[in-house]
């Protein structure tokens, strides 16, 4: 891994993650598209893997979409052995917590291993008008947590986790839950790693859902292994 210069880049002080911050992760085709044969992992590669282990690390909370978690078959999330050092040698918790944003807890049961198989209890976020007991048979394995009426408040997602001591987020997505963030103006930083693939029309983009206000960002960083680029972008400092 190097920067375009090609100095060898020292990864964890490239993506040191100050605190308080929403960081979003998503790789995207060349051509825009969120998945190759209907996942986002064949769009990467070990060095992808390895960036996305180490924001883990670095993060005091993942934060999840139900689609992803679903789509991308999520399992319980652990750091690796070297990751859980780092982490209890500064002070914070072996592994960070999980959290899945769900409305319509579909397809989320106590028996789910990113719930049955955590190292940490995870959360699940939802809204007032989730379904009453698939949310109470989640309250067995997780803090079941309320942000909003019909759908996410957005807005109100980082004080939230913040008030739970976890000002450090990691959101992996998905482009639904990425929407929603943008559309509230709550997301600090992307970064995205650039896949050299043309997916062809089909797969949708890295976000979705209704239009909203265009935002600016400042590029951080570049960094590449010769297949993939790794760009840190971030909100522009006022
Ligand atoms: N390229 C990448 O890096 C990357 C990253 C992540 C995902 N993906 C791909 O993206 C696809 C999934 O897309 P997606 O848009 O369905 O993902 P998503 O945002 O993870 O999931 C959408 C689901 O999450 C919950 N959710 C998200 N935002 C919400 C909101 N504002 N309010 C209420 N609930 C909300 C809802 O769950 P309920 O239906 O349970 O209410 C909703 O149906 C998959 O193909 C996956 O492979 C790609």
């Amino acid at each position: 891994m190097r920067s375009l210069s090609g100095a060898p880049v020292d990864l964890p002080a490239a993506y040191a993650m100050d605190r308080p911050l929403l960081r979003v992760n998503f790789v995207s085709s060349a051509d825009g598209a969120s998945t190759l044969n209907g996942r986002s992992g064949d769009l990467g590669n070990a060095n992808d893997q390895h960036v996305l282990g180490l924001l883990r690390q670095l993060a005091d909370v993942l934060v999840v979409g139900a689609g992803t978690l679903r789509a991308e078959g999520y399992g319980a999330l652990r750091v690796s052995d070297s990751g859980a050092a780092w982490r209890v040698g500064r002070g914070l918790p072996a592994h960070p917590r999980l959290a899945v944003v769900s409305a319509r807890l579909h397809g989320l049961g106590p028996e789910h291993p990113a719930f049955a198989d955590a190292p940490v209890r995870p959360l699940v976020i939802t809204v007032d008008a989730a379904p009453a007991g698939p949310r109470k048979a989640l309250e067995d394995v997780a803090d079941v947590l309320t942000c909003g009426d019909e759908t996410l408040d957005a807005a109100a997602l980082p004080g939230l986790l913040a008030d739970r001591g976890l000002p450090g987020v990691l959101c992996e997505g998905g482009p639904t839950l990425f929407g929603a963030l943008a559309a509230a103006d709550r997301v600090d930083e992307l970064c995205l790693t650039l896949s050299p693939w043309l997916a062809g029309a089909g797969p949708d983009r890295i976000i979705a859902g209704p239009p909203s206000v265009p935002r600016r960002l400042a590029l951080r960083h570049v960094i590449t292994d010769d297949e993939l680029l790794f760009l840190r972008y971030a909100r522009p400092v006022p």
